[in-house]
Order: C-alpha cells, then sequence, then structure tokens
C-alpha cells in the first residue's frame, strides 16, 4: 500500500507538475522572447520528451490506483472522494489523447513544412487544452488529499 501510494504520489506530481512549468512558466517567457519559428519548433521538441513522462505516470496512475483500491476492500469500499479522483483521471487522460493524437500532430506536421500560422493555432489548441487538464488535475489533488476530511 505504501509503495503504491509513493508510486502514485510521484506519477500525480510529473503529470500535473509538468503541466503547471509548461503553462505558467515556458509558456510566458516564449512568448515573450521568440519569434514563431524558434518558439513554435521549441514546443514541438518540449512535448516531443513530456509526452512519454506523461503516458508513464498514467499508466503508473491507474495502476497503483487500482493496487489501493484492491487493498482498501474494492470500488464499494472506498469513499466518494476516490470515486471522484477515478472520474477525473479518466476525463484527463481522455484529453491528454485528444492532445497526443490530434492536436499535436497537427503542430509536428505544421512545424515540419513551416506553415507558422497552422502550427500556431494547433498550438493555441494544445494551450486551451492543457489549460483545461492543469485545472481538472489540481482539483483532483485537492479532491484526493480533503476527501478522507470530508467524509
Ligand atoms: C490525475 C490523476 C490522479 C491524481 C492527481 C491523484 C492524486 C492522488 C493523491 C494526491 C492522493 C493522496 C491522497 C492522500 O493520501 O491524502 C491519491 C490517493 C489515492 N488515489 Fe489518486 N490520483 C489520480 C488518479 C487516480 C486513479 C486513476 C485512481 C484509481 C484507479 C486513484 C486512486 C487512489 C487511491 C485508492 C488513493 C488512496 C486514498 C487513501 O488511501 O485514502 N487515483 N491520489
Amino acid at each position: 500500500m505504501s509503495l503504491a501510494l509513493v508510486l502514485h504520489l510521484f506519477a500525480a506530481t510529473v503529470w500535473v507538475g509538468g503541466m503547471f512549468f509548461a503553462y505558467q512558466i515556458l509558456r510566458p517567457v516564449a512568448g515573450e522572447m521568440l519569434e514563431p519559428p524558434v518558439r513554435l519548433t521549441l514546443w514541438k521538441n518540449v512535448f516531443w520528451r513530456f509526452f512519454p513522462w506523461v503516458k508513464a505516470s498514467i499508466v503508473l496512475l491507474f495502476l497503483t490506483g487500482f493496487w489501493m483500491i484492491r487493498g482498501l476492500g474494492g470500488m464499494a469500499n472506498v469513499g466518494w472522494h476516490i470515486h471522484l479522483m477515478l472520474l477525473m483521471a479518466v476525463v484527463m487522460t481522455v484529453v491528454f489523447f485528444l492532445i497526443r493524437g490530434k492536436y499535436y500532430c497537427g503542430l509536428k506536421e505544421a512545424v515540419i513544412i513551416e506553415n507558422w500560422a497552422v502550427a500556431a493555432e494547433r498550438l493555441g489548441d494544445i494551450r486551451k487544452a492543457v489549460g483545461l487538464n492543469l485545472i481538472l488535475g489540481l482539483i483532483t489533488i485537492a479532491v484526493a488529499g480533503l476527501g478522507r476530511y470530508l467524509g
């Protein structure tokens, strides 16, 4: 149980913390300092490195989550906060695969053919979707942490 919880927390930190850094720190600085060709290529390469970590985090969150649920006596025995955590994680995972499967492919192709207008549009889509997932991730952490106190 404790190993599962530690791995669970590592995975949540990598995913949600990575989104926070990208959205709140890297995005404004790259926007201020870099011209579109460099900025859009930077984002393509940044996501290329970040996404495998997100995929590993998702696998780990579900594996360790269900492992802990089993240890706690099954879904019927766990509090409402665990059900909500699972639901939020499913929504976040769907949003992530929309980013990875649709918007990121569009960004990558547009950067390769140097169509900066389309690349900027796809990056805008990614920004909105990451913003949504960041908010959902922070709410999930709050729900996870507070759930036991709220009954
Ligand atoms: C983005 C997704 C997720 C985030 C950010 C997240 C976050 C957290 C956090 C911060 C805790 C520690 C709560 C505490 O001990 O006070 C936790 C515990 C837990 N999570 Fe998640 N989680 C996510 C996904 C999932 C999924 C998919 C499942 C189920 C398959 C799950 C099941 C659990 C369980 C069973 C616990 C232990 C709760 C307890 O011992 O009371 N989580 N999670």
